[in-house]
């Protein structure tokens, strides 16, 4: 934890303290990834000094680590609980060079972790009822020939026309001189969105802001006009608009993934994605947020509508040991990712929430790099802290041209990774109050 006077900041350093103004104003709560607006505000309301403790540029070993720290040293155990660690993550990093670079950094921390839990009590990972049962399911002998985008979406009666809530809010995000009541106005008329938005809007982001304001303002937000004050109507109306969709995750069938597991992957790969938009300044964190959140949405379409296909390419990437992408593309003509993106173009959301869905695993347009390469770290992250799953077992291989375009550091990466799993904990837990954090 460090004094920094405001010129000494930069983008993704976190607050250790709540920022006060000089009259004593409430600003930002302790927790906050400091952005470039952040730092104008600061500015702006004449900070002199703040404490910090991680930063994307700091070496995490020379700062505090916060709650839960994934990157906190693991006491030898002679072997025991480290081989069967390594042994779970040997299958789990398959495909990635773990020698050296930030897949080696992302594979030590993701060893602390699974030593952690084993010695916690908690299960060996990789080995759920559900992998099992998949695992025993027979392959389909013959082999399928390949699909068309269309087709799909076209046998998902869901798919054919966006939620219609959706199409209210994309007006609003489309309409520069939108205002509070636009936005409040899009979302209060689907009470089932609203609840969802609101536990959202109470948990990861702003529980922190909410308890530092306690007295000046209710300890929860509980209106949707009070959400448009803190968190800013354009944010509100991008996280509606991922929230708006999450009625799909539902329709999982359980035999291919646990809808929860699902879930936790893709929460997992928004909090990664936030807080590696906020370290870099690449784009707004909400934005990141919501095409974390959604990057996987075309596997739950090929799980409904693509059985065959996915019983063939699950098996294949089980025994040739690959990610499940890869096998989609040879299976079924396109992967996921490809259908996902599809599908964000059907329904005209904005364009870079499409893209960054479309190339998280392709990243050959360079035109293109900044935005996905967020998600493609983002989901890398998820993958290999084991957090949740879609489906697929294997962390996929860096794009070095990725890792160049986002600028960070492995020890900047290090030092994110505490504040995602904490950040993954507290929004499970807005969702699924039974939710168990990371050990
Ligand atoms: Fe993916
Ligand atoms: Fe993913």
């Amino acid at each position: 934890m460090v004094r920094r006077t405001v010129s000494e900041l930069s983008p993704g350093m976190v607050l250790a303290e709540d920022a006060l103004t000089p009259g004593g104003r409430f600003l930002m709560p302790r927790g906050t990834i400091l952005d470039a607006g952040h730092l104008k505000s600061l500015v702006a309301w004449n900070l002199t000094e703040v404490t910090v403790i991680a930063a994307a540029e700091a070496n995490p070993q020379s700062t505090e680590a916060p709650p839960s720290s994934a990157s906190a040293p693991v006491a030898d155990d002679d072997g025991d609980g480290r081989a069967a660690a390594e042994a779970a993550l040997a299958e789990r990093f398959a495909c990635s060079d773990v020698a050296g670079g930030p897949t080696a950094v992302l594979y030590r921390l993701a060893l602390d972790r699974e030593v952690r839990r084993l010695q916690a009590g908690g299960p060996v990972a990789d080995q759920t009822p559900v992998a099992e049962e998949r695992s025993r399911r027979p392959i389909d002998p013959a082999t399928p020939g390949p699909l068309s985008l269309e087709g799909l979406l076209r046998d998902e009666p869901k798919l054919v026309s966006p939620p219609e809530v959706y199409l209210r809010i994309n007006d609003v995000l489309k309409d520069p001189a939108s205002t509070v009541d636009d936005a409040a106005e899009s979302i209060k008329h689907d009470p089932s969105l609203a609840a969802k938005l609101l536990r959202l809007v109470n948990s990861s982001y702003y529980a922190r802001t909410m308890r530092a304001m306690r007295g000046r303002f209710p300890a929860k937000i509980d209106s949707l006009s009070r959400a448009v004050m803190v968190v800013g109507a354009r944010q509100l109306a991008t996280l509606a608009l991922g929230v708006s969709v999450l009625p799909l995750f539902q329709d999982i069938p359980p035999q291919w993934v646990n809808m929860r597991l699902f879930w936790e992957h893709s929460v997992g790969c928004a909090a990664a994605a936030q807080a590696i938009a906020a370290a870099t300044g690449r784009i707004n964190a909400e934005t990141a947020f919501v095409a974390g959140l959604l990057h996987d949405i075309g596997r739950i379409i090929t799980f409904k509508q693509a059985v065959v296909h996915m019983g063939v390419a699950m098996r294949r990437a089980e025994v040739e040991a690959v990610p499940l992408f890869v096998v989609e593309r040879e299976v079924i003509g396109f992967d996921h990712a490809a259908l996902g993106g599809h599908l964000l173009q059907k329904w005209q959301f904005p364009a870079n929430l499409e893209k960054m869905v479309r190339y998280h695993h392709d990243l050959g347009e360079p035109l293109f790099i900044d935005e996905p390469a967020v998600i493609h770290l983002a989901d890398i992250v998820a993958t290999a802290m084991g957090w949740g799953g879609s489906g697929n077992r294997r962390v996929p291989p860096l794009d070095p041209a990725a890792w160049e375009a986002l600028g960070l550091t492995e020890d900047g990466l290090a030092g994110l990774v505490p504040v995602m799993e904490a950040r993954l904990a507290e929004t499970m837990r807005s969702f699924f109050p039974d939710h168990q954090g990371p050990p």
